[in-house]
């Protein structure tokens, strides 16, 4: 692809079509952007601690340039902040905030943040807008597109949520500089996702480029996002609310990665973007022990992720547990569906498909040999 120094791709969901906007230094323009968006001078905006500690101030004197007047929430970072208690807070703010239907709220963060404001915002008024300003590479690449949006619940991951599209994403790359390199990399395993699904061309990219945008390189992260967003904009134009299996292509390891998350508690032994990964790594392999592909682009896969600092080895998690107690995590999956899990296998790089009749007990003794290798 040729150097690209920003871009503006537009997703297609019939009635509710949105832009994501991918420049370097948007930060400090988004008055400009945000302000034809919104109808009052005041802008609800939810953020976590960790991201208003680096960029409030930059996102204040943004709102500033527009006669925009930032109205801030701030929440504590992680995982767990996806709950009904942070979900009841953003939603009593936004009530506060005398937020009506027509009006945008801000959702400045990564994908935690993302989802969760994007769910409060799903039910205040019974709908208002939002808007995704997303500060993680996964939330850049993924998250912050589609209109997915969810909370956490003792039962699992993501039980509980909605399909409420964003009216407009801004994305700087430029944001990436103060995000820690680990999360950099786990955001990179869902830019890879995008070649492996049908892109094989886009997979070689990456093999080639992959270090460099991790270690920040400005013209390789607008590419990498550009090329994931409009990837993500394809599909999910096609079937937004993961209808016709078109959309589910999306989740490709993360049946195996939710597993892998749920043995190690969702803590931070294995983050969300290092599971989904493994996860390909896994379904690459499962795929070969199946003779549905040539075991060289299963390695391929695995040596890619290795390379740039991924976990890429089911043994080295040190998990303790065998295959059986891995495949029980997945009867929990929510995409579960009468009774049986349909599973993202692959013919080939960029031959990703969706398999209806995989068997709980095969997968089981795949993952031995697997937490042995
Ligand atoms: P996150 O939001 O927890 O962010 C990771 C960490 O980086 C946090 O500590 C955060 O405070 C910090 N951070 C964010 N931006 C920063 C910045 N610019 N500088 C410094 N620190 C920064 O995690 P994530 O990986 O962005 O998102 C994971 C979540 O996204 C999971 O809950 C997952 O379920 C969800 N997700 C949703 C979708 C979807 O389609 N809705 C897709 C993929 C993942
Ligand atoms: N991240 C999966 C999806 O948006 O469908």
């Amino acid at each position: 692809m040729a150097l690209t120094a920003s871009a503006r791709i537009s997703v297609a969901i019939a009635g509710a079509p949105y832009d994501v906007v991918i420049e370097p230094g948007l930060i400090d323009r988004i008055g400009a952007e945000v302000r034809p968006f919104v109808r009052k001078d005041s802008v609800p905006i939810v953020t976590d601690t960790h991201v208003a500690a680096q960029w409030q101030a930059r996102v204040d004197a943004a709102l500033a340039t527009a006669g925009l007047n930032g109205r801030w929430l701030i929440l504590p970072p992680g995982e767990s902040t996806k709950s009904w208690a942070h979900l009841a807070q953003v939603v009593d703010f936004l009530i506060a905030e005398e937020v009506e239907r027509r009006d945008r709220v801000i959702a400045l963060g990564g994908g935690v943040i993302g989802d969760l404001v994007g769910f409060a915002a799903s039910m205040v008024k019974r709908g208002c807008g939002f808007i995704q300003i997303p500060t993680t590479l996964l939330a850049q690449v993924d998250s912050s597109v589609g209109g997915k949006t969810a909370i956490n619940t003792a039962a699992g991951k993501n039980l509980v949520g909605a399909f409420h599209q964003p009216a407009l994403v801004l994305a700087d790359p430029d944001t990436l500089d103060t995000l820690p390199p680990r999360h950099v990399r786990a955001g990179y395993a869902e830019v890879v996702k995008y070649g492996l699904i049908d892109d094989a061309e886009f997979f070689a990219w990456c093999e080639a480029n992959g270090a460099k945008l991790i270690a920040g390189d400005a013209e390789a992260r607008v590419t990498a996002i550009a090329r994931s967003v409009a990837a993500k904009a394809r599909i999910v134009a096609a079937d937004e609310k993961e209808l016709t299996g078109v959309r589910a292509l999306l989740n490709l390891g993360h049946t195996f990665g939710h597993a892998l998350e749920a043995e190690t508690g969702f803590s931070d032994r294995l983050i969300h973007g290092e599971g989904v990964g493994l996860g390909m790594v896994l379904a690459a392999r499962f795929s070969v022990s199946q003779g549905l592909m040539h075991g060289q682009d299963a390695e391929r896969i695995a040596a890619h992720l290795a390379a740039v600092g991924l976990p890429a080895s089911l043994r080295s998690l040190g998990l303790g547990c065998d295959g059986r107690r891995l495949a029980d995590h997945m009867l929990h999956d929510k995409k579960m569906d009468a009774g049986t899990l349909p599973f993202l296998l692959m013919r080939g790089i960029g031959q990703t498909f969706l398999a209806k009749n995989v068997d709980l007990a095969d997968i089981a003794t795949f993952l031995d040999v697997e937490l042995r290798r």
